[in-house]
């Protein structure tokens, strides 16, 4: 009889290539390892699939999941402008459900009893990757080596040394704890767990500081079709390469760094450092888009959809039924989304400065004050006197006129 099987999400690093021998040892299971592309900056799929074997797993595999990344779930963020907080583009709150279902599919084809993650028992990653699993496969069985191992590097290191495991060769030793994908870049530990403390320059590898971002100012033109990014300055991409690109070009002028304190799902109060450039520009411009394209009601009560969006992405709510519902809400207001917005990337700010749309609702005849303007201003005096009539009849009812006399 074979032992059970189950397929670990592999990042490559120390405590999954440990996780592997310990889950051995201590669940007497058999191992796969299944690492998912999802834009971290993998050089070699290969390199990453042999690691696995050589630290004990029975099978491994990679998979390129960068254009599903962009396509299934940069795609739906962006048009919910889905922001954790109203600052956090919840870079990793996006790519675990991904690699949940991944993780899946390869449980199924390898008939595994269940799955397991190398999250600790204080993040909002262990309740990703478990809640989105209970969604897609109740049946699977979900294990946490490093939560329940309660491991230290210092232990890690040691454990891989007394096993001949051998420990990655990129195990040098970083003051921080980085999680990165093609929508940004996430770090934690070191001294930013000081929230006094300003964020050292060696946190950041996706964008230049304000300081050395070019003198000059660069404009790009983002063109949308029915909400999502399309081309950029005419030159027409595919999601996951527009993304990249506009993620280089914006880093380039420090755009997209973000300082905050953020409530995690577990209670604990956590500083966090994002670096975001190609998400927050954006962001940035289909908010803009949205202004000029989506009528007065609809905007607003998407305005106050994408706050409850976030959240739920935010807390491992991804495969539920109300992101469901959401974004079929999300998807019809985002048909009314497309034209052109032009930002200008400068000294870690993009700003919008222009931006115009066949579908777009700004009339000039009516918004002008030059001699064009063919608004009745006489239709202004009935307006006001309907819309302040029931003030106006609460205030000589109850003469509540706030000590004015
Ligand atoms: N605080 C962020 C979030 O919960 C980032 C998490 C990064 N994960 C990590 N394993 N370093 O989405």
């Amino acid at each position: 009889m074979s032992k059970p099987r189950i397929v670990l999400a592999y990042s490559g690093g120390l405590d999954t290539s440990v996780a592997i021998q310990w889950m051995k040892e201590h669940k007497d299971v058999e191992v796969v390892a299944c690492a998912v592309d999802v834009g971290q900056g993998i050089d070699d799929l290969d390199e990453i699939r042999q690691r696995a074997l050589d630290c004990g797993a029975v099978d491994s595999v990679v998979v390129d999941a960068r254009d599903e990344f962009a396509t299934d779930f940069i795609a739906p963020a962006l048009k919910a402008n889905a922001m954790y907080m109203g600052k956090y583009p919840l870079v990793s709150a996006l790519s675990r459900p991904l690699i949940v279902k991944h993780l899946v599919r390869v449980a199924r084809e390898t008939g595994a009893a269940g799955v397991a993650h190398g999250s600790t028992g204080k993040g909002n990653d262990q309740v990703r990757f478990e809640v989105g699993t209970m969604c897609l496969a109740p049946d699977l069985e979900t294990i946490a080596p490093i939560r329940e191992w309660a491991l230290t590097r210092d232990a890690a290191i040691d454990y891989a040394a007394e096993r001949g495991i051998p420990i990655p060769a990129m195990t040098k030793k970083s003051p921080y704890s980085i999680d990165e994908n093609a929508w940004g870049r996430t770090a934690e530990c070191g001294i930013l767990e000081d929230p006094w403390a300003a964020p050292p320059e060696d946190v950041f590898e996706r964008t230049v500081s304000v300081k050395d971002a070019p003198d000059e100012p660069e404009e790009v033109v983002i063109a949308f079709r029915d909400g999502l990014p399309v081309s950029l300055d005419g030159r027409e991409l595919p999601l996951a390469e527009l993304v990249a690109e506009m993620d280089r070009r914006a880093g380039a002028h420090g755009v997209g760094r973000i300082d905050m304190i953020e409530d995690r799902l577990v209670g604990i109060k956590s500083r966090e450092i994002y670096e975001c450039p190609g998400a927050i520009t954006l962001l940035t411009a289909h908010r803009d888009l949205e202004d000029l394209c989506l009528e007065q009601e609809l905007a607003e009560h998407k305005r106050a959809e994408e706050g409850r969006y976030a959240q739920l992405i935010y807390n491992g709510l991804w495969w539920g039924p109300l992101k469901k519902a959401l974004d079929a809400f999300m998807e019809e207001a985002n048909s009314y989304v497309s034209g052109e917005v032009r930002v200008q990337l400068y000294k870690g700010a993009a700003s919008v400065v222009g931006r115009r749309s066949d579908a777009g609702l700004y009339d000039f005849g009516l918004a002008t004050y030059d001699v064009h303007d063919q608004f009745d201003q006489s239709l202004g005096e009935g307006f006001v006197k309907l819309w302040g009539l029931p003030l106006k009849s609460w205030a000589a009812k109850t003469g509540r006129t706030d000590g004015v006399t």
